[in-house]
């Protein structure tokens, strides 16, 4: 089941980053990466077209309390969800509690392991503080560059779901170590 998680008051730091959550003046850091053709793609949504879709966004963060914005030289530059998983799908983790991670980041900022540093200290927070059993991350098939997030952070393959006549989206898992 999904665990209920309040981060407004959670700052997490990394060697190279502060995660914490989104503030409204950081829109214009928002809307620089977001309007970037070929980032939200991969994650589901279009480049975001003027800088009120992404106030839009902003306010949708700051008020579900779930979304860390990612730091890094004084600057947002990406976020990553503690995102509710879909239940139905995982009708055997009912008694375990656990949530799905979702993470996109700036294009100017790829391929410097940004991503895996952020969701590993994630992983911590979620393992250590909010006592889940179990986080899921899923991407699609043509994602190889969030499959390779996935890897490096240790998650295991556990299903394959079709979504689109084209897609299939990789669902992985990652168990607390510490669970009984
Ligand atoms: C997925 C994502 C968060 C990875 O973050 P990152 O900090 O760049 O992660 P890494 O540095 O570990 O790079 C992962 C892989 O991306 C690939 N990569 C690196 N730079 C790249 C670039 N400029 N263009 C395309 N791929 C690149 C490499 O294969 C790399 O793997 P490697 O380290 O084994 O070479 C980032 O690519 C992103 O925001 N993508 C768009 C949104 C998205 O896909 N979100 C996930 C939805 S499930």
């Amino acid at each position: 089941m999904n665990k209920n998680i309040d981060i407004s008051n959670v700052i997490l730091k990394t060697q190279r980053m502060i995660l914490r959550p989104w503030k409204d003046t950081d829109l214009n850091d928002f809307y620089e990466y977001a309007k970037v053709d070929g980032v939200g793609q991969l994650a589901g949504w279009t480049p975001h077209k003027n800088i009120e879709e992404s106030k839009v966004i902003l306010d949708i963060f700051i008020e579900g309390k779930k979304t860390f914005a990612i730091e890094y030289q004084n600057k947002v530059i990406g976020s990553l969800g503690i995102e509710c998983y879909n239940e139905e799908n995982y009708p055997k983790f009912n008694s375990f509690q656990g949530r799905e991670i979702g993470y996109v980041l700036s294009k100017d900022f790829w391929g410097q392991d940004i991503m895996p540093e952020a969701v590993k200290a994630v992983i911590q927070y979620l393992f250590e503080v909010e006592n889940l059993d179990f986080i899921l991350v899923c991407h699609s098939d043509r994602n190889k560059q969030s499959a390779r997030v996935v890897q490096k952070c240790g998650f295991k393959y556990i299903k394959t779901i079709k979504y689109d006549a084209i897609e299939n989206s990789i669902h992985s898992i990652l168990y607390n170590p510490s669970r009984k």
